[in-house]
């Protein structure tokens, strides 16, 4: 492969949740909601999986998740065979979902939004939650402005569509028809979790340029680029 894009970059090195607070996050954001058996739950971008297969394993529920990279879903596939557990996982965009409307009870979306045109994902959201369903968001945030050269190294290493902050985040919601829309958590940094990666003999020396490159964002950018988690309602 000549250039790895992000996600490639997440595929190669093996991590397992890539959002902010990891694993430990989502369950904290599920720690109050009534999420019953019956209930239909939708991960879009799941990514390996780790937050679908935490809420099938929690609550036990119906979780169908939709992903577009095919690494990703060859992985998810993976982990639902060794731990013998079904999960939908439907090869698709967010930005145009093959699911019916008014199908989700929980739309959960992390680290998402910022890679795609997320107005038009969260059109899609709305369209597929039932009424009165619900869409949490945990999602990188602006803090403060970034001059130039950052936003540049930040959108272009990142490849993000998006890099908004707090308020941005909660209007979109809003332009959608979201309401409710509660702030659950406002960090001043984004909270990534550490990439342990053993150094192979046969590891492609980009990998290891974008692992710094990575890290170098993360501390350059710690206080200025945060996150966010929020809630709403249709
Ligand atoms: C930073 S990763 C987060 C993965 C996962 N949500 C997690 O928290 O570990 C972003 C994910 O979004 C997926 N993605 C990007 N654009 C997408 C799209 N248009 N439709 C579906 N998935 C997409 C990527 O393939 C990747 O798995």
């Amino acid at each position: 492969m000549d250039d790895y894009s992000y996600v490639d970059f997440l595929c190669e090195i093996g991590i397992g949740s890539a959002h902010p607070g990891g694993v430990d996050r989502t369950k904290y954001i599920f720690q109050k909601e009534l999420v019953k058996k019956e209930m239909k739950v939708l991960d879009v971008g799941c990514g390996t999986g780790d937050t679908a297969l935490f809420l099938r394993e929690a609550f036990h529920c119906k979780v169908d998740t939709i992903e577009n990279h095919s690494r990703m879903i060859e992985t998810i596939q993976k982990k639902c065979k060794e731990v013998g557990t079904t999960i939908n996982v439907v090869e698709g965009s967010v930005e145009q979902m093959p699911f019916s409307n008014n199908t989700y009870d929980y739309i959960i979306c992390e680290s998402v939004l910022a890679f795609v045109d997320a107005n038009q994902a969260l059109e899609e959201c709305y369209r597929v939650l039932k009424d009165k369903g619900i869409l949490i968001l945990n999602e990188m945030s602006l803090v403060q402005s970034l001059n130039e050269n950052e936003l540049n190294r930040f959108k272009g290493f990142y490849q993000l569509q998006e890099c908004n902050t707090e308020n941005q985040w909660k209007e979109k919601l809003e332009q959608t028809g979201f309401t409710k829309i509660d702030s659950l958590l406002n960090s001043t940094t984004i909270e990534s979790q550490p990439i342990e990666i053993s150094l192979s003999p046969n590891i492609d020396p980009k990998l290891l340029d974008m692992l710094d490159e990575h890290q170098r964002l993360q501390q350059e950018l710690d206080g200025k680029v945060g996150s966010i988690v929020l809630r709403c309602q249709k």
